[in-house]
């Protein structure tokens, strides 16, 4: 079992004592499985390592006993979408912080690391940007038969429906506007209306009248106990004739079975999928290019993203050891 690391202090010097303690010479781990671009990971270790700490890094790994291996006497962890469960937090006893270079954090396990003492957290909006532009490409390619020849469809007057107004569901309702299209939005956990009156886009207030009126329905719903699976047969074959899912928020808060039997009594859906769903094979033979799924996510695979993501992951961690600063924790 790992060295409990008290992280939340009765007395402000209590803190201040256990920080300065840290404040150099961490050994921080970059490990990506899908590694970020050269520009970013030389930014990140250039931050790291001006602040005093040293950077390794396990970059393509193929086998999670690297991983293992790689963990055993690091500080801090800078991941991406790489699987951080409890095997790996406990081949870690080192281990005080893991920034998630990104937004999702359902790929670690924040419970066991909260047990263990290690801090979480992610890089709000920082890769926000190429995952809108990818949603909006991906509705272009679906209305344009895939690129392929034959007549297709203009996405401008028709209605985006938003699904979760965060970071990147604000920027594709933005993006929308700007090329025309109806934007309306759920999010029941946004309770200030101001936020959709700023961006002139209206608030549904529930998830089936937003389904019912989306020509392209943009998730953006994180993966969680309560949103996996949420999406199937009843809200799909609610959606208008020709409707298209547009799905780069996780392939897990799909019910494929749902899916798979809406597609099939609804030869006008379509849906599009940065990740591919478990059944992508028989989906592809079965509804040919009413679906398309992207071979490996690449909703923040650019170079803008990898380096306002990694830089930010980074400052969190010198900042974290400087001062302690916990702003981004996922895991409280
Ligand atoms: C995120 O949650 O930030 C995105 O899904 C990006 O994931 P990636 O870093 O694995 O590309």
């Amino acid at each position: 079992m790992a060295t409990i690391v008290p992280y939340t202090f009765e007395k402000k010097e209590e803190k201040a004592l256990y920080f300065t303690s840290f404040v150099k010479g961490m050994k921080v781990l970059i490990a990506t499985e899908k590694p970020f671009a050269k520009a970013a990971v030389d930014g990140m270790v250039e931050i790291l390592e001006g602040a005093g700490h040293t950077v390794v890094r396990l970059e393509k790994y193929t086998d999670k006993t690297q991983l293992l291996d790689a963990v055993a006497d690091v500080d801090a962890l800078i991941v991406r979408s790489d699987k951080i469960t409890c095997d790996v937090l406990a081949a870690a006893p080192n281990l005080k912080i893991v920034v998630r270079a990104g937004a999702g954090y359902d790929n670690v396990d924040c419970c066991d690391a909260k047990a263990r003492g290690v801090v979480v957290m992610n890089t709000p909006g920082q890769n926000s940007n190429a995952v809108a532009e990818l949603a909006i490409a991906m509705m272009i390619f679906m209305s344009r038969n895939c690129f392929t020849p034959g007549t297709g469809g203009e996405i401008k007057g028709k209605t985006l429906a938003i699904h979760a107004y965060g970071n990147v569901g604000r920027l594709v309702g933005c993006k929308g506007k700007a090329l025309g299209m109806n934007v309306i939005a759920y999010d029941p956990f946004v309770s200030d209306c101001s936020v959709f009156e700023c961006d002139g886009v209206e608030r549904v207030e529930s998830m089936e009248e937003l389904y019912r009126r989306a020509d392209f329905l943009s998730l953006h719903i994180p993966a969680t106990p309560q949103t996996k699976g949420s999406i199937g047969y009843e809200l799909l074959t609610s959606m208008p004739k020709g409707a298209t899912l547009v799905n780069t928020a996780r392939k897990e808060v799909i019910d494929e079975a749902g899916l798979c039997k809406a597609l099939s009594e609804r030869e006008d859906l379509k849906y599009v999928s940065d990740v591919a769903p478990e059944c992508c094979c028989q989906m592809n033979e079965q509804f040919g290019k009413r679906v398309f799924a992207t071979p490996k996510k690449m909703g923040a695979e650019t170079a803008e993203a990898n380096i306002n993501a990694g830089l930010a992951a980074a400052r969190q961690i010198v900042d974290f050891f400087e001062t302690g600063n916990t702003k981004f924790q996922v895991n409280r």
